[in-house]
């Protein structure tokens, strides 16, 4: 039992080791608290070169999730990000010139926060410039185009407040 928990372990460190090579062989900063793991190799994190994705202390990312930096992401400690969530702080230029495909009318980019303790519920997308306060949760399926404040549930396309987060007598 020993010997599957250390597996698993390295297994979760290897992942983040991967992806670490990459950003120091291509000059991007990718800074990790302890404890943060992703849970399958299906997640994808890239970071362009100069690009900056720092995420705290036991951030949980899991399965085809993607992570895509052009410029700089933040994730706050405790930070739980579901299954199939699109976290990019950039899109393709919509040009005005038709002739131009998106592909090449370059990005324009800015950059997200995600504070401490958020739960982003699956398939939610976080679209570029986007800040999350802290303890907010994501409901499933959202698409988040505009800021978030802290102890809020938000959900839909695009996502808007559904409820407060209060704090209950125990
Ligand atoms: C948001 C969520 C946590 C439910 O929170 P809740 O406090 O129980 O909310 P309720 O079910 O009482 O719903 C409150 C309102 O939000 C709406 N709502 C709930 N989930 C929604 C969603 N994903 N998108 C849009 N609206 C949603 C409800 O329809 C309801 O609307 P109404 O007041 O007009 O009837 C849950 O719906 C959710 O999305 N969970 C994420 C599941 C997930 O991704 N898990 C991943 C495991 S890590």
């Amino acid at each position: 039992m020993k010997a599957a928990v250390r597996l698993y372990r390295f297994l979760r460190g290897w992942r983040w080791w991967r992806i670490k090579f990459r950003a120091w062989r291509n000059g991007s900063t990718l800074k990790i608290g302890t404890g943060s793991y992703i849970l399958s190799p299906t997640v994808s994190v890239s970071i362009a070169p100069g690009a900056t994705l720092i995420l705290g202390n036991d951030v949980c990312l899991r399965r085809y999730t993607t992570i895509s930096v052009l410029e700089r992401i933040e994730i706050g400690d405790d930070t739980l990000i579901a299954e199939m969530v699109t976290i990019r702080d950039h899109d393709h230029v919509v040009s005005n010139n038709p002739s131009i495909p998106h592909r090449k009318a370059g990005f324009v980019k800015a950059p997200i926060v995600l504070g401490k303790n958020v739960w982003i519920g699956n398939k939610v997308t976080v679209t570029k410039g986007v800040r999350i306060g802290s303890n907010s949760v994501i409901a499933a399926n959202s698409v988040v185009t505009k800021d978030v404040p802290t102890n809020v549930i938000a959900g839909g396309t695009p996502a808007r407040i559904i409820k407060n987060i209060t704090s209950e007598p125990m």
